[in-house]
């Protein structure tokens, strides 16, 4: 694993969309696993900023997004395709026919999950894949337990994630409980994984993350099983890394040779 600690969260967030830019420059049919929460925000700010002045083309992009809220119809305010559409899609070049999010509204989740697996392993699965992180150690949705060698399927949210989430919506009560969510194995068949954490509610799991034992109980942590992961964090996401000193001494204020 490869771990960049920015001085702020504006410098973590200029690396990883210039990295998504730089992957863009190479490999501009790309195909990129995209991201939501609140992290991302910034990311896709950035991302819009640097298409405008001509660093980012998405229009030979492919895009797979992570996951999905089962019940939540495309146009739903609070769907991931609302927020993608809304953060990234009407902002930059990217063709709407070519950006990819799991059905929410599907009649069958199941087979919805599995459609869209499918379609993952058709397009050569994710080139580059873009990940958050959940206070509670997940990615996509895949919650703690999840199966580190799951595939799309659809899995009930946490107590803890709703909660996290809630902000989002007008009440807890309409946080939906189950989404349907790309699979660990899924990620981690990405040629490229990288991930964004910021700020100190997110350190302890930054911390098992990279540092504690890989196992279903922090589902980031198979990410130590990836061969081309990269965690860029702030300080305070920092904060808890047993090696901090050593990331630090490797990449001086997350500097990273290849950008
Ligand atoms: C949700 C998303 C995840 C995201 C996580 C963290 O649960 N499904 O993909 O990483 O939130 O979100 P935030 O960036 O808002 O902390």
């Amino acid at each position: 694993m490869k771990v960049l600690i920015h001085p702020t969260e504006g410098a973590a967030v200029d690396c990883v969309a210039d990295l998504i830019a730089a992957r863009l420059a190479r490999q501009p049919d790309a195909v990129l696993g995209l991201a939501t929460g609140g992290t991302m925000e910034a990311v896709y700010r950035r991302l819009i900023v640097l298409h405008r002045e001509g660093g980012a083309s998405f229009a030979r992009a492919r895009s797979f997004n992570l996951d999905e809220y089962v019940g939540l119809p495309p146009d739903h305010p609070c769907s991931y395709w609302h927020y993608m559409r809304d953060q990234l899609f009407a902002h930059v070049d990217m063709d709407p026919a070519r950006a990819h999010l799991p059905h929410g509204d599907a009649p069958d989740a199941e087979a919805e999950a599995a459609r869209y697996e499918a379609a993952i392993v058709a397009a050569g699965d994710i080139g580059l894949q873009l990940l958050g992180l959940g206070a509670n150690g997940h990615i996509g949705f895949n919650e703690p337990t999840s199966s580190l060698a799951s595939h799309t399927r659809l899995k009930t949210l946490t107590r803890s994630t709703r909660e996290a989430n809630a902000r989002f919506f007008a009440r807890f009560e309409d946080v939906p409980r189950l989404a349907i969510t790309m699979g660990i194995g899924t990620i981690l068949r990405a040629d490229e994984v990288l991930l964004l954490a910021l700020g100190p509610g997110k350190a302890e799991a930054v911390a098992r993350m990279v540092e504690g034992p890989v196992s279903a109980v922090c589902p980031a942590s198979a990410l130590q099983m990836h061969r081309k992961a990269t965690v860029v964090l702030d300080e305070a996401a920092a904060s808890q890394l047993a090696l901090r000193s050593y990331y630090e001494e490797v990449h001086p204020e997350g500097r990273d040779a290849a950008i």
